[in-house]
């Protein structure tokens, strides 16, 4: 009896162990849907399981399939594959549905860093390719799809009946090769006054002038000034200067803050003359939060929150309502519909914003500025009325309602000059670039509002937006241009902020005050254009993007719901010393100096001599090097180096023999100031 039991338990074992031996030896097949997918970075959308990315089914080149991952590029996903996999096989193409559009884009398989093997350009239409990559003994592999040259407008991407061929039952992780890690690094500020803000302002003689000083430190606080011209007083209590300025000139002005714990001064230069922002505006715009759910009340609210979030005491000034402030021409919301213009050509607010006078003097209020949007064409891009022949009236409302901004997008205008009726709105269509190349054309609207905004007896910074067309940044200043954006519509994903980012050096030389290239609003915190939702960048990269920013001089004008700021956000835009690299009155714009591999380092020469250094990293590894090529960035002599998010002098390096060591995270960034000590 005993024996019989041993015996059958031994056979059990060992067909038992025979099973599992065959089974992680033979043969296996893991399917890519089978892995998380959402650890996938990618252009537009989130990743897709089995579906295209608007989350349809999968189709390519009128064949459909059930299987697969539908992505947008840049799109990657990394699988850890520890050695285990022998063989990768799919089908890569570009889905059917958005017939109409002239997608491109690459498929790319990369294993331990190597490529192994690459699509070659592929376009709409084209059939599926089949790809077969041997993979023994890959530890890392990363399915890339990049924008095969031609940008990512409408690059969904498919790999379908994509599936590993294992060496034995397993199965594979994916993963981010990007920090999710939330840090702060901002120090809080003292509580002892430090004023902070732009160091000079420009004004034109006979306008209005309201500039707020501002300053970090307890409350409550008193303001003063020695040497402010004629025609200016300061309120003690706020800050905020006013009066009327009627003779140019430059005048040096003293400011001081006093609270309980101590006192602090700075120098401040007025400009009275004919150009304005001489810093590069800084606050927030409605679009990339609210969109078209835009109104009076979300606007209050955002301002309301610019001074209780504390952002007010750093510098941030412009309170922006982007389009559909106007009456739609065929929307379904009826808050939107409505009588365009009076008879006398005078543009008539939704219903949304009953009173825009008293909305700015809300805003002016607060000691904040307020600015508004329109278009050239008789439609702006989300199809709201535009100016176009009235630019007159609409110029004097913006006015006599007391606006300080205006954004004037291009949009329907190129449908104008080619001749279509301008009045007939289904037969104008929105976003167009349509003679956006041709000079004397593009330069046509922005030459007439720009001078009727001068014409106003108040200041009202002028933002061409055009999206980079005719190279703007070389004439954008001549038409009274204060700042013109240099790109498309930015989103808030990697590809969309670093390839604006990359695009930034050939318009670098053309920033000067009054005159700022804008690559479009930030993208941090609650952004969404209409259904907000956390910033989809990492950490890392909104270090990188607001440092890029301020490193390009550019505008500032924070995109996000204004009440939801969290101190991850709030620590990204009250950082002075960052924020004073983007104010500095030189006015340079950084270029890329030096590139190793994926690290690109930015240099920006500051007015005291000093230079601002941003040391990117694009790539997917972690950059970790002792730096020592300083004459390219410019650099000769001896140094001290403050890194200037963490506001701390880091090292004193020597150029000729000194090293700095550079540790930069995947994606992220290095702001430092070098200033001489010579
Ligand atoms: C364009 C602009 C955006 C925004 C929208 C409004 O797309 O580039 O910044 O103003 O129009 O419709």
């Amino acid at each position: 009896m005993m024996n019989i039991n041993k015996l059958t338990f031994v056979s059990i074992l060992i067909t038992v162990l025979n099973f599992v031996g065959s089974n992680s030896l033979s043969a296996q097949t893991v399917w890519l849907d089978e892995l998380d997918l959402s650890t996938a970075t990618q252009g537009y959308g989130v990743p897709m399981k089995n579906k295209s990315c608007d989350g349809k089914t999968l189709t390519i080149a009128g064949e459909t399939f059930d299987r697969g991952f539908g992505s947008h590029s840049e799109s990657l996903l990394t699988i850890l594959l520890e050695g285990n996999a022998k063989l990768f096989t799919a089908k890569v193409g570009i889905d059917d549905e958005v017939k109409g559009q002239r997608p491109a884009a690459e498929f790319i398989v990369n294993g331990d860093g190597k490529q192994l093997w690459a699509s070659g350009v592929m376009r709409l239409g084209d059939a599926a390719k089949p790809c077969t990559v041997k993979l023994d003994g890959v530890k890392k592999l990363e399915l890339l799809v990049t924008d095969g040259g031609n940008g990512n407008y409408y690059d969904h991407v498919d790999w379908v009946d994509a599936k590993f061929e294992t060496s034995g039952a397993t199965t594979f992780k994916t993963f981010n090769p990007v920090s999710s890690e939330v840090y702060i690094l901002t120090p809080k500020p003292a509580a002892e006054p430090k004023l902070t803000g732009a160091k000079v302002f420009g004004v034109r003689p006979g306008s209005p002038f309201q500039h707020l000083v501002t300053a970090t430190g307890d409350r409550p606080m008193t303001f003063s000034a020695k040497g402010l011209p004629k025609g200016l007083k300061i309120n003690k209590k706020t800050g905020l200067i006013t009066g009327v300025l009627t003779t140019k000139g430059s005048y040096k002005v003293t400011l001081f803050a006093k609270n309980a714990k101590g006192k602090a001064e700075r120098q401040f230069r007025i400009e009275c003359g004919d150009q304005i922002a001489l810093t590069p505006p800084m606050g927030w715009n409605s679009w990339n939060c609210f969109a078209q759910e835009v109104s009076a009340d979300k606007v209050k609210r955002a301002a309301n929150a610019m001074v209780s979030s504390g952002l007010i005491n750093h510098g941030w000034t412009y309170i922006n309502i982007d389009d559909f402030w106007e009456n739609h021409r065929d929307s379904k919301d009826p808050s939107l519909r409505g009588k365009l213009r009076d008879e006398a050509g005078y543009i008539i607010p939704n219903s949304r914003f009953v009173d825009m006078k008293l909305l700015a003097d809300y805003v002016h209020g607060l000691g904040l500025k307020i600015g508004l949007y329109s278009s050239p064409g008789p439609w702006t891009c989300g199809g709201s009325a535009g100016s176009f022949g009235y630019e007159k009236q609409d110029a004097e409302s913006y006015a006599k309602w007391g606006f300080d901004y205006l954004k004037y997008d291009w949009c329907s205008y190129g449908n104008v000059i080619n001749g279509l009726p301008e009045n007939d709105p289904y037969k104008v269509s929105s976003l167009s670039y349509n003679g956006g190349s041709e000079l004397e054309t593009a330069k046509k609207p922005f030459i007439e509002m720009g001078k009727l905004l001068r014409e106003q007896k108040r200041d009202i910074v002028f933002s061409v937006c055009q999206y980079g067309m005719s190279d703007v940044w070389k004439w954008g200043g001549s038409v009274g241009g204060n700042c013109w954006r240099t790109t498309n519509d930015i989103t808030d994903t990697w590809t969309s902020m670093k390839n604006i980012a990359l695009d930034q050096d050939r318009s670098a030389p053309y920033a000067k005050p009054g005159n700022w290239n804008d690559p479009d609003m930030l993208i941090v915190g609650h952004v969404g254009w209409g259904n907000p939702h956390p910033s989809k960048l990492k950490p890392d990269e909104q270090y990188m993007h607001i440092s890029l920013w301020s490193l390009f001089a550019a505008p500032l004008l924070i995109g996000c719901d204004m009440e939801k700021l969290d101190d991850f956000t709030l620590n990204l835009l009250t950082n002075d010393e960052v924020i004073e690299v983007n104010q500095d009155p030189l006015g340079k714009q950084a270029t890329c100096l030096h590139a190793i591999g994926d690290l690109r380092i930015y240099v920006k020469d500051l007015e005291d001599g000093s230079k601002a250094v941003g040391f990117c990293n694009f790539g997917l590894e972690k950059i970790n090097m002792a730096y020592a090529d300083f004459s390219k960035l410019g650099l000769n002599g001896q140094f001290v180096v403050r890194d200037l998010w963490r506001q701390k002098d880091i090292a004193n390096v020597n150029t000729q023999s000194g090293k700095l060591a550079i540790d930069v995270p995947v994606h992220g960034v290095l702001l430092y100031k070098f200033s001489s000590v010579n």
